[in-house]
């Protein structure tokens, strides 16, 4: 089974995240075929660019396009937390992820995406992520560190057997962040809101347990849970910004596990990051292997 192009690539320098409903379930498996022929024609263009993409579904539809023995963890995402601290719920049915290291070509191949879908489609969100400065997150601190790497991106990030081969479970929230709250802080603190330091990303002797790393940095029997992360910084100098957060994992639990975490859902505590920036969507995915998407 090949996994989708999009999941595991590395170091590329912008994203196009689509979020859609789907009005026309009829037209999906075609539009799929369709859409991944012209993405294979971009990646033979410029096969320099680095180019890839992927399409994912929500649960409305999967169980529905698949059958319900497929991605038997999804489940709409609903809302965690409270009030200021919230991850609100805006499940969407279709994610069509989109990253190179050319911003001319995601959106070429982002204009091939709605044509293929057409008015099967209503587009809820689109975000542009482009890669910041030495990988850094608007906070100013790097993001990615404890990324999988090398073989680990695909061990972590897909599922290896069975029915579901090659697929992933995928989270998108996009956080607007409050840069002049954040401003305020000093290095020092703000470096114990994060669990590591700001230059160079190494973790604090004393890693804070209300920190951001303290919180999702959960373990269980001894064993880290973990994701794959293809988060990017958007938005505005001016106006609006923040991180447009994605994951991918082979196992949904893993994911949810460090959001309970962070929204105070496990022991009551809360991601002291949420303070200074604030989770205005959030959708769970399912992403099948390229044939099964080929093939609905
Ligand atoms: C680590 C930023 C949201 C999961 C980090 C790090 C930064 C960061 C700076 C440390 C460097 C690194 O290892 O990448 C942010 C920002 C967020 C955000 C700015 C939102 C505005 C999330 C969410 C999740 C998450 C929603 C999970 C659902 C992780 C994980 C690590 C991490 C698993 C690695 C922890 C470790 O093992 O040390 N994040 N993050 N992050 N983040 Fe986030
Ligand atoms: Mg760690």
């Amino acid at each position: 089974m090949t996994i989708q192009s999009g999941v595991l690539l590395e170091h590329t320098k912008a994203a196009i995240y689509l979020e859609a409903d789907i009005t026309d379930l009829s037209a999906i498996a075609q539009a799929c075929k369709t859409f991944c022929e012209k993405l294979a024609a971009f990646q033979a263009q410029y096969a320099e660019a680095n180019l890839g993409a992927v399409v994912a579904f929500g649960d409305r539809v999967w169980k529905q396009l698949a059958g319900a023995q497929s991605a038997v963890e999804l489940k709409p995402f609903s809302t965690l937390g409270k009030g200021d601290l919230s991850a609100p719920a805006t499940q969407n049915d279709l994610l069509i992820h989109i990253q190179s290291l050319r911003p001319d070509v995601n959106f070429s191949v982002a204009q091939a995406a709605l044509a293929a879908f057409g008015a099967a489609i209503e587009v809820k969100q689109e975000i542009h992520g482009f890669r910041w400065i030495e990988d850094r997150d608007l906070t100013g601190f790097i993001d990615g560190t404890e990324n999988p790497q090398g073989d680990a991106r695909a061990t972590v990030g897909t599922i290896a057997e069975g029915e579901d081969a090659g697929g992933s479970y995928v989270f998108t929230q996009r956080y607007e962040h409050n840069l002049p709250k954040w401003a305020k802080l000093s290095d020092e603190k703000q470096e114990n809101v994060i669990g590591r330091t700001k230059p160079d990303s190494v973790e604090l002797e004393d890693v804070p347990e209300t920190s951001h790393v303290g919180r999702v940095d959960v373990k269980e029997n001894g064993k880290g849970l973990k994701i794959l992360r293809q988060s990017l910084p958007y938005g505005l100098a001016s106006g609006t910004n923040g991180l447009f957060f994605i994951a991918y994992c082979a196992t949904l639990y893993n994911i949810e596990q460090q959001l309970l975490s962070m929204f105070g859902e496990r022991d009551g505590k809360t991601d002291r990051l949420l303070g200074f920036t604030k989770a205005v969507t959030g959708s769970y995915y399912f992403a099948p292997s390229l044939e099964k998407l080929k093939n609905l």
